[in-house]
């Protein structure tokens, strides 16, 4: 019986995700900051350690630490220069930041379909959507699951507009052997408690260009120049030295923290292979390219089960899979915020009231389907091969009990 229903869970103690353990060299770097007092940037060395140790890892020129992966893509799309009345292309499927980014610099998110195969945008569907007012498309590697960027750079050229990454999901995969974050014109990263590298918050801008990493700079910290110098109107969007020395020691054990992750989701998907194609899919990497798996996104075949998804997914964590959730239980165009909004005119900004009720957000067929099967199990580097075992046990469990 499921445990949902009354019975024994399969994990009598649950599977919890947790980001990294963190090492004796850690703990002493943190107390070492608390000790000195140092707690802003400018008065330590780890952010600025940090900087330079994500630009050689993720092969960009500049990185720019931030409070967190929104405060970069914000500051990434003003320093490619977005602006009111510009239109940002983006993916539904996501998290809000990918859109309300555009939002923050009073541009209009205009959202293509997705690929049902990587549950990242379609190309075809970007084009499209592409009007003389586009400026940028918003490219969210989704799970950490590498866009197919060949395409999607190919069209921004046509169009001369500006590619960035939503990396926020992704640091570490690869896409024909070149690290995401590197690709596009200007990319984000976020250091969110769930993410490769968790400092609890954070973020950081990744460019090759020197002028928007210097833009990006200023906007980060007051549009200051000079002590008290004020260039232009920029944020506090600033990383402390204590989110900068977690996140510098992360990235120093990623490569391994992804191996270990790679073992987790082989594991699993080996074990879930038996109801790949009759009650579920997991969209899988390309040949060229390298998942971080920051997710595994199962897709459930929901027409052959007698329950809708989210009764599936609290009967999987009743099992003890608490790991298990869904990202996105919705396209971002079908909530309250982005249906509110939905009255603007092409290239009016969202504050422009008397375009209410002008333009629609049309659903796109790929992310409503999406939206409607995907069940998600957060991957972190604690989750062991036995846990993968346990989990694909509950999933199995749970849909054989629920096949129509
Ligand atoms: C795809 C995507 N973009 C942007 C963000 C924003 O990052 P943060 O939570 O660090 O602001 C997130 C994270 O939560 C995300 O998943």
């Amino acid at each position: 019986m499921l445990a949902l229903e009354g019975g024994r869970p399969v994990r009598e103690t649950p599977i919890v995700p947790r980001p990294d353990v963190y090492s004796d060299e850690v703990l002493s770097a943190i107390a070492e900051v608390l000790r000195a007092g140092a707690l802003a940037a400018h008065h330590g060395r780890w952010v600025r350690a940090l900087e330079e140790e994500l630009a050689r890892y993720a092969g960009v020129r500049h990185a720019i630490a931030t409070s967190s992966g929104t405060a970069a893509l914000h500051i990434a799309l003003k320093a490619i220069g977005v602006g009111p009345g510009d239109e940002v292309v983006t993916s539904p499927l996501t998290f809000a930041s990918s859109a309300t980014a555009a939002l923050h610099a009073n541009a209009v998110p205009v959202f293509a379909d997705i690929d049902k195969e990587t549950l990242n945008l379609d190309p075809a569907s970007v084009e499209e959507r592409i009007t003389e007012r586009t400026r940028a498309i918003v490219v969210v590697h989704l799970a950490g699951m590498p866009a197919e960027m060949d395409e999607l750079v190919k069209i921004a050229e046509r169009h001369g507009v500006k590619v960035v990454e939503d990396a926020a999901q992704a640091l570490g995969a690869e896409y024909r052997g070149r690290r995401v974050g590197s690709i596009g014109h200007v990319s984000a990263f976020s250091f969110y408690a769930t993410k490769h590298v968790a400092a609890g918050e954070g973020g950081a801008v990744a460019t090759d260009v020197t002028a928007y990493a210097e833009r990006a700079r200023l906007l980060r910290s007051h549009g200051e120049t000079e002590k008290y110098w004020y260039e232009l109107l920029g944020y506090n969007y600033r990383m402390t030295e204590l989110q900068g020395v977690l996140a510098y020691y992360q990235l120093r054990q990623l490569p391994e923290a992804l191996r270990r992750r790679e073992a987790y989701v082989k594991a699993l998907l080996d074990e879930l292979a038996p109801l790949e194609g009759d009650l579920l899919l997991i969209p899988r990497p390309r040949p060229y390219m390298r998942h971080a798996w920051h997710l595994v996104q199962a897709l459930l075949l929901v027409e052959r089960l007698s329950k809708p998804r989210d009764y599936v997914v609290r009967a999987v964590r009743a099992e003890g899979v608490l790991n298990a959730f869904v990202a996105y239980p919705a396209p971002l165009y079908r909530t309250p915020l982005f249906q509110r909004r939905e009255g603007h005119g092409r290239g009016c900004p969202w504050s422009c009231p008397h375009y209410r009720g002008r333009v629609k957000y049309a659903p796109l067929p790929n992310a409503e389907w999406a939206a409607e099967r995907v069940m998600s199990l957060l991957v972190t580097p604690n989750l062991t091969e036995q846990d993968a075992v346990d989990t694909a046990a509950a999933i199995k469990k749970v849909l054989g009990a629920l096949r129509r």
